[in-house]
C-alpha cells in the first residue's frame, strides 16, 4: 500500500489541518515526519477549534493510528500538554492512539533558550523563528550529539542530558544572552516521565509493516518555500519540509510513496523575516489579513498578505512532485473587484519564470490579473454552483502549473470542502 502525502506549498499555514482532517476519515493512519511545535495545525468541526502542534491532525478520527516519525523534533512539554489538552476537550486518551519514534530528536529547555540567544544576537538579520528551539535542536541532531526519544529508556540518561546542558550553557554565555539556565527543567523532566508512557518504537519497522497492509497519509508541517533546501535559506525552518523528508523522516523508499498533495492559499501569507516577492503592505494587504484571519496560530503574529505567487507555486510543485493542488481560503477573495497572480517575476530588470538563487535580488513581480467574482462562495457545495469568473481563475491556475486541482475549500469546517 502506499503512504499519500500532504504537504503546505507556501510559507506555512496553507490549511494542512483542515485537509488533513478531511482526508484523515480514508486512512487509517497519519504520520508526522518532519517539524516540531513549530507547527500549528487548526481543524473545526462539531463547532469547536483545535490546533495541534506535535501530533497528527488524525488524532481526532475515530480508530485512527497516529506516528510522531523520526524526523520530528518533539518537546516533551508541549506534547503533553497537546495531550491533556485533547483528553480534556474530547475525551480521547491520545496514549491508545499515538506512536513515536524512538529516533526522534528531544528538544531541551535549553534549546529554547538558545533560540532565544541565537536570534537576540542576529539583530535585524534575525530569521524570526517561532522560538521553540526547533533549529538548535536540528543542529545537534547533525551534529552528532542531540538527545532521542529511545534515550529516556537507558539508565544514563541524566548524565547525557546534563553533557548537552553545560554544551548549551556555554553557548549561551558565549553568545552573551542572560538567562536562568534551569528554567523549565523540572517540568520537562515530569514531561518525559509522562512520555514514557506512550508506546515508543522503531518508527521504520512499524511504518514499513503498516504499509505492507494498509495505506498511510503523512502530514507535512510549515511549507515547501521554507525548506532548509529550497527555501529562501537563510529564512527557512531547520527541516525538510519537501517530499523527501518523508522518506528520511519515517523511513520509507520513495517508491512506498502514492499521491502527493499540495496545499495552497488563494493568495499568500509569510511570518518571519525572508524574501516576499507579492507581499502588500497597502489596504489591500490588510483586507486580505482581517477577512483571511492571518494571525499567528503559534506566537499569534499577524502574517505577511500578498497575492498569490505562482513561479514560487510551480517551483516547489517541481520538487514535490504534486500529484494533485488543493486550493484553500478562495472564500477569503469573494469581496476584491481585481485578483492578481503573479505569473513571471523581472530580476533586477530581467524577466523570469524562476525563482532567483540570490534572495538579496531586486524582484519586482510580473501580475496577471483576474476580473473578482463579487460573490459569497462560502455556502457553495457542488461545483456546477461556482461562478465562472472564479473557475475560469482556477483553470488558468491549473494551465500555468500543469497540476488540476482536485480540492477547493470555502471555508474553515470540514463540510466546506468541494471535490472534483
Ligand atoms: P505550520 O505547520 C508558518 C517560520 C517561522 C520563521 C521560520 C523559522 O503551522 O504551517 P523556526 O521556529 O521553524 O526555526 O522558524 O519558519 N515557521 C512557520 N511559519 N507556519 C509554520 O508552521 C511555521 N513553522 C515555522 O515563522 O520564519
Ligand atoms: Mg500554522
Amino acid at each position: 500500500m502506499k503512504i499519500d502525502v500532504v504537504l503546505g506549498l507556501q510559507w506555512g499555514d496553507e490549511g494542512k489541518g483542515k485537509i488533513v482532517d478531511v482526508l484523515a476519515g480514508r486512512y487509517p493512519a497519519v504520520a508526522r515526519f518532519q517539524g516540531g511545535p513549530n507547527a500549528g495545525h487548526s481543524l473545526h468541526f462539531d463547532g469547536k477549534s483545535f490546533v495541534v502542534r506535535s501530533i497528527p491532525s488524525g488524532i481526532f478520527r475515530e480508530g485512527s493510528e497516529n506516528i510522531v516519525g523520526n524526523g520530528v523534533v518533539l518537546d516533551p512539554v508541549t506534547f503533553r500538554e497537546e495531550c491533556e489538552n485533547i483528553i480534556k476537550t474530547t475525551g480521547i486518551d491520545p496514549k491508545q492512539k499515538l506512536v513515536v519514534s524512538k529516533k526522534a530528536h528531544l528538544i531541551l529547555p535549553t534549546h529554547r533558550l538558545l533560540d532565544a540567544a541565537q536570534e537576540a544576537a542576529a539583530g535585524k538579520g534575525k530569521i524570526g523563528s517561532t522560538l521553540k528551539g526547533i533549529g538548535p535542536t536540528y543542529t545537534d541532531k547533525v551534529g552528532r550529539h542531540g538527545l532521542r526519544v529511545g534515550d529516556v529508556l537507558t539508565a544514563d540518561f541524566a548524565d547525557r542530558f546534563a553533557r548537552l546542558k553545560a554544551r548549551h550553557a556555554k553557548e549561551i554565555a558565549n553568545l552573551g544572552y542572560e538567562c536562568d539556565i534551569n528554567a523549565g527543567e523540572q517540568e520537562w523532566m515530569d514531561a518525559i516521565e509522562y512520555l514514557k508512557q506512550f508506546r515508543l518504537v522503531d518508527c521504520e519497522y512499524f511504518v514499513n509493516k503498516w504499509l505492507d497492509e494498509k495505506p498511510m497519509l503523512a502530514e507535512g508541517a510549515q511549507g515547501s518555500l521554507l525548506d532548509v533546501d529550497y527555501g529562501s535559506y537563510p529564512f527557512v525552518t531547520s527541516s525538510s519540509t519537501t517530499v523527501g523528508g518523508v522518506c528520511t523522516g519515517l523511513g520509507v523508499a520513495p517508491s512506498r510513496v502514492g499521491h502527493v498533495f499540495g496545499i495552497f492559499k488563494a493568495y499568500c501569507t509569510r511570518v518571519g523575516s525572508g524574501p516576499f516577492p507579492t507581499e502588500l503592505f497597502d489596504e489591500t494587504g490588510e483586507k486580505i489579513r482581517q477577512i483571511g484571519h492571518e494571525f499567528g496560530a503559534v506566537t499569534g503574529r499577524p502574517r505577511r498578505c500578498g497575492w498569490l505567487d505562482l513561479v514560487a507555486l510551480k517551483y516547489v510543485v517541481m520538487i514535490d512532485g504534486v500529484t494533485d493542488l488543493i486550493m484553500m481560503k478562495s472564500d477569503c477573495l469573494d469581496d476584491f473587484d481585481t485578483i492578481k497572480v503573479c505569473t513571471s517575476y523581472k530580476v533586477n530588470g530581467v524577466e523570469t519564470d524562476q525563482v532567483p538563487f540570490d534572495i538579496s535580488a531586486e524582484i519586482e513581480p510580473v501580475y496577471t490579473e483576474f476580473k473578482g467574482w463579487k460573490q459569497d462562495l462560502s455556502g457553495i457545495r457542488q461545483e456546477k454552483d461556482l461562478p465562472k469568473a472564479f473557475t475560469d481563475y482556477v483553470k488558468f491556475m491549473e494551465d500555468y502549473i500543469g497540476v488540476p486541482v482536485k480540492i477547493i475549500s470555502l471555508g474553515p469546517d470540514r463540510e466546506a470542502t468541494i471535490e472534483r
